[in-house]
């Protein structure tokens, strides 16, 4: 007869070792991934949004892993709290992957299959949080309990790995830096200090509030494995150590990007602009690829890391909270 202590303590141990040894992937065990986001992620088009391949096509290839890409350009986590005329997560791109299951197209086996959501940046920015074209009522807080909710809705449905990718430091992009110029995103008067500022603590609140709930969330989802990726973190490191990423023949270029266009105030952003575009090798040496989104090596770079938490290796910019 065992006595209730002792078995007290050995189910503490067993629970003890059990989620010791069940936090992240095994190595070798996914084989399928599946995208939700924006334009940073959306790999349907080419060229994509950083002018070349986007990094899921990078990923899938370093993997390799078979792409399922639901991610948009132009999408936020939902138009019911900032609206954009384009696909998003919670209208669009989960009803698309749920029909996709349902009707047989997508048969995923869960436990080979992890679920990538990367989503913030157009929810933040302009026509949204950044200049008060949200929803009355609509904060950060919503914004970023969207994104939790996304992983609690595809756990819901069967999905169990996931990785929730943070918001990159936009206030680096061109467009919401303090020494911004008029572009295609964005050529009304503004007050470029006063929108870098800005934008700068609704990325790093926005994080915070993510990373909160998730830790929050982990615990309540069975089997679930969950990794906190930091592109915040990653992003500033490009930025500020570009030479162990970028490798370009022109000089290593964090400010700038391959394909800049200048416009006047308030002219038509359906111009063209005036626009400065590197060619060749030289696009290896930027950051950014225009105003907005990361050049095609940072998406490798940023690929090569994602690649290698789907792989169940060690990334210094992932955190597996379950
Ligand atoms: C999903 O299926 C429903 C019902 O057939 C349809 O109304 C809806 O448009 C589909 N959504 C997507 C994104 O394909
Ligand atoms: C399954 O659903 C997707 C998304 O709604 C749709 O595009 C596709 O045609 C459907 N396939 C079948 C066999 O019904
Ligand atoms: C822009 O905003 C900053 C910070 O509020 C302020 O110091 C600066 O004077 C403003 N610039 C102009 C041109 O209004
Ligand atoms: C830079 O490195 C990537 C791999 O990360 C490689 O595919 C690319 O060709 C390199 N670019 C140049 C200009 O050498
Ligand atoms: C970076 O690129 C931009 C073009 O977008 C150019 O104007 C700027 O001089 C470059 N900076 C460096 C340090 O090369
Ligand atoms: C730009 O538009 C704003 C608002 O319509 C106006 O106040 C400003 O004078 C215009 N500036 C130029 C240079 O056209």
């Amino acid at each position: 007869m065992v006595s209730p202590q002792v078995l007290r303590v050995a189910s503490a141990l067993l629970a003890l070792v059990t989620s010791s040894i069940a936090l992240g992937v095994a190595p070798g065990q996914i084989k399928n991934f599946v995208t939700f986001g924006d334009s940073y992620t959306d790999s349907s088009y080419y060229p994509s949004a950083d002018g070349g391949y986007q990094w899921p096509t990078w990923a899938a290839e370093y993997g390799p892993f078979n792409l399922y890409g639901l991610a948009r350009s132009g999408a936020t986590c939902s138009n019911l709290l900032t609206y954009r005329p384009f696909p998003p997560i919670m209208e669009w791109q989960i009803p698309a992957y749920l029909n996709e299951t349902y009707n047989g197209t997508l048969a995923l086996n869960p436990q080979e299959t992890i679920y990538t959501i990367w989503i913030g940046t157009n929810d933040l920015g302009v026509s949204a949080l950044l200049t008060g074209s949200d929803t009355p009522g609509v904060s950060i807080v919503p914004v970023r309990q969207c994104a939790v909710d996304v992983l609690k809705r595809l756990y819901e449905s069967g999905a169990r790995n996931f990785i929730m990718q943070s918001i990159i430091p936009l206030d680096l992009t061109i467009l919401y830096s303090s020494n911004s110029y008029p572009s295609r995103y964005w050529t009304a008067q503004r007050n470029t200090t006063e929108w870098s500022v800005f934008m700068r603590e609704l990325v790093r609140a926005g994080n915070q509030i993510t990373l909160l709930e998730l830790e929050a969330l982990a615990p309540t989802l069975p089997g679930a494995h969950i990794a906190s990726f930091d592109s915040y973190g990653f992003f500033t490191d490009v930025y500020n150590h570009p030479g162990n990423y970028l490798n370009g023949t022109a000089p290593l270029n964090v400010t700038g990007c391959i394909n800049s266009c200048v416009y006047a105030l308030n002219e038509s952003t359906s111009d063209p602009g005036d626009c400065t575009v590197a060619e060749g090798s030289a696009q290896d040496s930027f950051m950014w690829y225009d105003e907005l989104h990361f050049s095609q090596q940072t998406a490798r770079v940023l690929a090569r890391e994602i690649a290698t938490v789907m792989s169940g290796q060690f990334s210094p910019w992932a955190t597996w909270l379950s």
